[in-house]
């Protein structure tokens, strides 16, 4: 380990203990002894009641994935973490949480989990390199994407997607109905390391994928959606008319 790799964890270490001397525990709050839930700007514990529970403790991930990503955080920016923590990700199990959105948080504790989950983030991971940017830049193009699929994803996720030796099924279609099509982008590029899903520069290891081949592949999974998400089959064609989503 560098010097550097030793030094940024102590870092914060000091910044959290000079933290929790300010707030001397033992010490007689002023005011009242219970603390309304509004006012509560702690990140920790804003964290742990609010988002613990699907992102994992400390953000490591759970049953949704992990923010304390280093490559989701050097691609997702403040503003890309707040808008999603705010007005939450429809269509998937993401709850908005801003007041403004229906959720239960003030836009001060919005901001302290912003600035906490960006404290999570460690700009030297990525050694310099570059990644993709968050949002795709051009359009995919699904036929593309079925190359491009079983050029970086197969070895893993099997030659059509339904399952391999080392990872399972990407093309099913109820995990397909609850993920945004960002959300594929962000794992393809951030991976899941808490799973031990590669991130874009190691599908093929020494062979990073393009911007172009990242959109394409994206495109594929997104058209492997099912139309009716929970209807297993075909719907008659006077009712399918105007379902589209
Ligand atoms: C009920 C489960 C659940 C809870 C609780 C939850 N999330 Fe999420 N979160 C998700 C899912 C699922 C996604 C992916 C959504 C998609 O498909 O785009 C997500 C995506 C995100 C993303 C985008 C990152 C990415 O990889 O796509 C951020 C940032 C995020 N959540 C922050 C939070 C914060 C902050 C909290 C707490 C205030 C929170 N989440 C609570 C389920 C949850
Ligand atoms: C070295 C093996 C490997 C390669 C190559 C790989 N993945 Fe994965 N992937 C995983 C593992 C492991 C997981 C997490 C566990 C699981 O789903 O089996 C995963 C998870 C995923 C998930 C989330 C699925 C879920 O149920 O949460 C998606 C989407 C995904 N991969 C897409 C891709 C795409 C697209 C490619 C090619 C660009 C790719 N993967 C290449 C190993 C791999």
């Amino acid at each position: 380990m560098n010097r550097r790799a030793i030094l940024g964890p102590l870092a914060i270490l000091a910044v959290w203990a000079a933290d929790a001397c300010t707030s001397s525990p033992g010490a007689v709050p002023a005011k009242s002894e219970v603390q309304p839930p509004s006012e509560i700007v702690a990140f920790k514990v804003l964290y742990r009641e609010n988002c613990a529970g699907c992102h994992g403790e400390d953000g490591k991930g759970g049953a949704a994935s992990a923010l304390a990503n280093p490559v989701l955080l050097a691609i997702a920016d403040d503003s890309v973490i707040r808008r999603t923590t705010a007005q939450g990700v429809a269509g998937t199990s993401m709850p908005a949480f801003a007041q403004s959105a229906g959720g239960m948080l003030t836009d001060r504790q919005i901001d302290s989990l912003v600035e906490g989950i960006r404290s999570w983030a460690n700009p030297d991971a990525l050694g310099g390199i570059v990644p993709p940017p968050f949002r795709a830049q051009t359009p995919g193009d699904p036929q593309r994407g079925a190359d491009v699929f079983r050029t970086y994803c197969s070895s893993c996720h099997g030659a059509d997607g339904r399952g391999g030796k080392k990872a399972s099924s990407v093309v099913n279609g109820s995990y397909l109905a609850l993920v945004s099509e960002q959300h594929l982008r962000t794992i393809v590029i951030a991976g899941l390391p808490e799973l031990g899903a590669p991130d874009w520069r190691d599908d093929v290891p020494g062979h990073p994928m393009s911007e172009q081949e990242i959109s394409d592949v994206v495109a594929w999974l997104s058209s492997q959606r099912p139309q009716f998400p929970g209807q297993p089959y075909p719907l008659p064609a006077d009712r399918a008319e105007g379902e589209h989503r």
